[in-house]
C-alpha cells in the first residue's frame, strides 16, 4: 500500500494547481482596498449584437458587485425593451430617460439619475422610446458621439460607468463604443456562440480606427455555463481557444436564480447574497479590478 502512495505522489501533473473550467489554473483574486476618492470614471460598454446572452445580467450584477465593493456605478440602460431599468426596480414611467438626454444637448444628465436599491448603484433608465433614436440621431453632426457628451456631465461623480448595449451593431451601439475606454462581450456557452463575434471584433475595430483609438477589449464573460455537460464545456475551451487571455478567469454558471432576481427588480447579490452566482459576480469585479479594468 505504502508502495502505491509513493507511485502516486510520483505522477505527473498530482502536485500541479487545480485548473479553473476555462482550463488555467484556479485563480484567487484579492478583496480590493477601498478607494480613497472617487472618479473620473471609466466607461465599460457590455456588448454582443446577439441577445439572451447576459449583457444585462452583468450589467445589473456586476455593478451590484462592484457597489459593495466601495466603488460608485452609474448603470446606463442602452436597449430599448429597458430590461435593466426593470431589473434594477426602476419603474417610474414619467421619468427622464436615456433618450431625453440624447436628443437635447440642452439637459443637465442628473435629471435622469435614478437610485437602485443598492447603494452606490446608480441608473439612467430607457424605455421603447429609446427604439426610436436611431432615426433621430441619423442626421445629427458628430451622431456618434452624442452618449460621449451626455455622460461627460456626470463621469466626475462615478468610478464605472456600465453601459447596456441593446442586441444590434447600429448607431446606438456605435455610440457606446465611441463612449467607452472598454469593451465587455458576453458569451453564451451554447453551440454558435462564436457566430457574430468577428463581425462584432470588426464593429469594434472600426469604432477604434475612426473614432476612439483607446478603446479596448477589457475581456469576454463566458456565462450560463453548465460544467455538467459536455457541450458546455467544448464550448467554452473553443472560446477560449479563439480568445485566448482575454477570456476572464470567473465563468457565470446556468442557474434559475437569475431570472428570479431579474422578476423580483434586485439584483441577484440582494435577491440571494449567499448564492454562488453572487459570488461569481463578486469574482467578476475583483478581477476586472486586478486586470486594471476598474479602479
Ligand atoms: N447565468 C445565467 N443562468 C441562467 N439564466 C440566465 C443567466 N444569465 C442570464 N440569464 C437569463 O437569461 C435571460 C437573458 O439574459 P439577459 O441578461 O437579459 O441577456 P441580454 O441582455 O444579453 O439579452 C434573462 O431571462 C436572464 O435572467
Ligand atoms: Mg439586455
Amino acid at each position: 500500500m505504502s508502495g502505491g502512495t509513493e507511485q502516486a505522489a510520483a505522477l505527473p501533473g498530482l502536485d500541479a494547481p487545480a485548473m479553473g473550467p476555462t482550463g488555467r489554473p484556479l485563480q484567487e483574486f484579492p478583496v480590493p482596498a477601498p478607494l480613497t476618492g472617487h472618479g473620473p470614471a471609466r466607461i465599460i460598454a457590455m456588448c454582443n449584437q446577439k441577445g439572451g446572452v447576459g449583457k444585462t445580467t452583468t450589467t445589473i450584477n456586476l455593478g451590484a458587485a462592484l457597489a459593495e465593493y466601495g466603488r460608485r456605478v452609474l448603470a446606463v440602460d442602452f436597449d430599448p425593451q429597458g430590461a435593466l431599468s426593470a431589473g434594477l426596480g426602476i419603474e417610474n414611467h414619467e421619468a427622464t430617460t436615456i433618450y431625453d438626454l440624447l436628443l437635447s444637448s440642452k439637459r443637465d444628465t442628473r435629471e435622469a439619475i435614478q437610485h437602485s436599491s443598492v447603494e452606490g448603484l446608480d441608473v439612467i433608465p430607457a424605455n421603447i422610446d429609446l427604439s426610436a433614436a436611431e432615426v433621430h440621431l441619423v442626421s445629427e453632426v458628430a451622431r456618434e458621439q452624442i452618449l460621449a457628451r451626455v455622460l461627460r456631465q456626470v463621469s466626475d461623480d462615478y468610478d464605472l460607468i456600465l453601459v447596456d448595449c441593446q442586441p444590434s451593431l447600429g448607431l446606438l451601439t456605435v455610440n457606446a463604443l465611441t463612449a467607452a475606454h472598454g469593451v465587455l462581450v458576453p458569451l453564451e456557452c451554447e453551440y454558435f456562440a462564436l457566430r457574430g463575434v468577428a463581425l462584432l471584433k470588426e464593429t469594434i475595430d472600426k469604432v477604434q480606427d475612426r473614432l476612439n483609438p483607446a478603446l479596448r477589449l477589457d475581456g469576454i464573460l463566458a456565462t450560463m455555463y453548465d460544467s455538467r455537460t459536455l457541450h458546455s464545456r467544448e464550448v467554452l475551451q473553443r472560446v477560449v481557444e479563439a480568445f485566448g487571455p482575454s477570456v476572464l478567469e470567473t465563468v457565470i454558471r446556468r442557474t434559475v436564480k437569475f431570472p428570479d432576481a431579474s422578476v423580483a427588480g434586485t439584483p441577484i447579490t440582494q435577491y440571494a447574497p449567499e448564492h454562488s452566482a453572487s459570488d461569481a459576480y463578486r469574482q467578476v469585479a475583483r478581477e476586472l479590478i486586478a486586470r486594471g479594468a476598474v479602479a
